[in-house]
């Protein structure tokens, strides 16, 4: 097995864990709100996310305990962030990592408060992280950041409102940077920033590596909705043509849009060049990205 896939595996575990002691129990009252969140996280996923903080984490040879917990706060706003984008109201998707999405297998209801309280429980892995006063203010205000409403959030109302409407590349390209790449690029800040200032140069090189790895992700989802299959996906192929979605491949066609996930990959593993070989699993991940499969 390659180093990478067993560094996959075990991360996979690692945060699946983390995830797991940090959830209510499903014991807990209010019972069906819990079963909701823990069927919404700990239902596989590729953990692409936590993979890039504990690979930075391994560049910067920090403690897996602070890692945990920034891992941990990045996936549950990612998993919120995909029960919200199911719901009818936005994506109207029924099927997410090849089970019914969080409003079915559920209700409405239950999902969207499900959404709103992994989103708040992100925050509370952070306050309870390993590391001083200063630097958990500062992984919460980057998180809030790219989460909110000039992150994430913003993100998907751009989606929104692009539906059906003509837009420039420089559009698309705001809007995957918002609705993906922030918090894709939280991953790598929240990280770097409990040992650099952000005018540091490691700094500087390994936030524009994210941003390269956060483009290519979304760009890499749109090719996989047109060229994949539901069964390969776990989620619908073919909803973004349906939804009339602004996609790059909707624009470009998928040749430009797979030369595009090509470039950026370029210029990410370029930010790492300084790097010695700790940065391996960095390198890998953004090799991944455009070329995963699902
Ligand atoms: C799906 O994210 C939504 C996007 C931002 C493209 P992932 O492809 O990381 O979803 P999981 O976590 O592996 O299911
Ligand atoms: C979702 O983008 C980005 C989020 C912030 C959840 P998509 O709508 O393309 O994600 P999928 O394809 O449903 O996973
Ligand atoms: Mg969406
Ligand atoms: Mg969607
Ligand atoms: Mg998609």
């Amino acid at each position: 097995m390659s180093s990478f896939k067993q560094f996959q595996q075990e991360k996979v575990r690692q945060i699946e864990l983390a995830l797991n002691n940090h959830l209510p129990g499903s014991h807990i009252e209010p019972k069906r709100l819990h079963d909701a969140m823990r069927y919404s996280t700990l239902n596989g996923g590729k953990r692409i996310r936590a993979m890039l903080v504990y690979a930075t984490g391994h560049v910067l040879e920090l403690p897996s305990s602070i890692l945990d917990s920034v891992a941990c706060s990045i996936e549950l706003i990612h998993a919120y962030s995909l029960i919200h984008d199911d719901l009818p109201s936005m994506d109207d998707d029924n099927l997410r990592r090849g089970k019914p999405s969080c409003h079915k297998a559920f209700d409405e209801a239950t999902a969207i408060l499900a959404g709103d309280a992994l989103l708040t429980l992100a925050f509370n892995a952070l306050a309870k992280a390993d590391c001083s006063a200063a630097q958990k203010v500062n992984c919460i205000q980057l998180l809030s950041q790219a989460s909110g409403s000039r992150g994430m959030v913003g993100g998907q109302a751009i989606d929104l409102a692009n539906e059906g409407q003509a837009v420039s590349i420089a559009d698309i390209e705001n809007m995957h940077l918002h609705k993906t790449g922030a918090l894709i690029c939280a991953c790598i800040t929240l990280v770097v920033g409990l040992k650099f200032q952000p005018t540091d140069a490691q700094y500087i090189r390994l936030k524009h590596y994210a941003e390269c790895v956060g483009l290519a992700f979304q760009v890499q989802d749109d090719i996989l909705d047109e060229t994949s299959s539901t069964e390969a996906l776990g989620k619908t192929q073919g909803k973004d043509k349906q939804a009339e979605k602004s996609t790059y491949p909707a624009l470009l066609g998928l040749k430009a849009s797979k030369q595009l996930t090509e470039d950026l990959y370029i210029d990410a593993i370029e930010q790492l060049s300084s790097f010695d070989e700790h940065a391996d699993y960095l390198r890998d991940i953004a090799q991944f990205s455009i070329s995963r499969l699902a």
